[in-house]
């Protein structure tokens, strides 16, 4: 399994790139306006992230017909190589996807909940689908069994183009450990939850222990 973050700040980007299993980013306008991004410089900060980001970066449409969102994706896609138009799964996006997708330019469908939902994303010509988990815990259903739902589904057919899953809406580690257990392509993680992710308490007791021996051995 692929690691993504989901994050629009270029801090948590180039430190989790120096740990060598960066393989894209996913990203929109809220998380750009949560480090106090603007709308308006939204495209310029998908350049900047494309920049550091050495795989692809899912940027959100944020339009809600079907020629607002191919006119968005089109400019999107010309930003940069590695650019991945972010379309929710509802009627217009997969409109959309279906005339992006044929342009060439790949598509991520986003917002998606269940099996009937990832198969019209692939048919319509989705390179990726973002099947969400945390969001359905949100409201106390299991969010996990719905993406290895997804997964298996996926699985069982050729749609004739590459698809690979997102596991998206992570929360946790073991949301992650989940998702690769059932063979998702790819998890899209906060950077908190990817810090997580390297963190054992037994590594640090294990550390612990490691670094009182080497006391011991130096002042013997
Ligand atoms: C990524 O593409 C999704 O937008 C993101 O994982 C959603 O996460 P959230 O449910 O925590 O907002």
């Amino acid at each position: 399994m692929k690691f993504f973050l989901d994050t629009a700040d270029l801090a948590e980007i180039e430190e989790a790139a120096s740990w060598g299993a960066l393989a894209g980013v996913t990203t929109n306008p809220s998380l750009y306006a949560r480090i106090g991004g603007k709308l308006d410089d939204f495209h310029d900060h998908i350049k900047r992230i494309c920049d550091i980001v050495d795989g692809p970066v899912s940027a959100e449409s944020v339009a809600m017909t079907r020629d607002e969102i191919i006119a968005d994706g089109r400019e999107l896609a010309r930003i940069a190589d590695n650019v991945v138009v972010k379309v929710p799964t509802m009627v217009e996006g997969l409109a959309a996807t279906k005339v992006l997708a044929a342009e060439g330019i790949p598509v991520n469908m986003t917002l998606c909940f269940t099996v009937p939902q990832a198969i019209l994303a692939a048919r319509a010509g989705a390179r990726y689908i973002s099947p969400f988990i945390g969001r359905f815990d949100d409201i106390s259903e299991d969010g996990l069994t719905q993406l290895e739902q997804v997964v298996t589904a996926i699985n069982n057919y050729d749609f004739g183009h590459d698809v690979e899953i997102i596991a998206a809406s992570v929360r946790s580690a073991n949301h992650v450990t989940q998702a690769a257990l059932m063979g998702a392509d790819i998890a899209t993680v906060p950077f908190n939850v990817l810090k997580k992710c390297v963190e054992h308490p037994l590594t640090d007791r294990g550390l612990d222990a490691f670094l009182k021996d080497w006391e011991k051995v130096q002042n013997a």
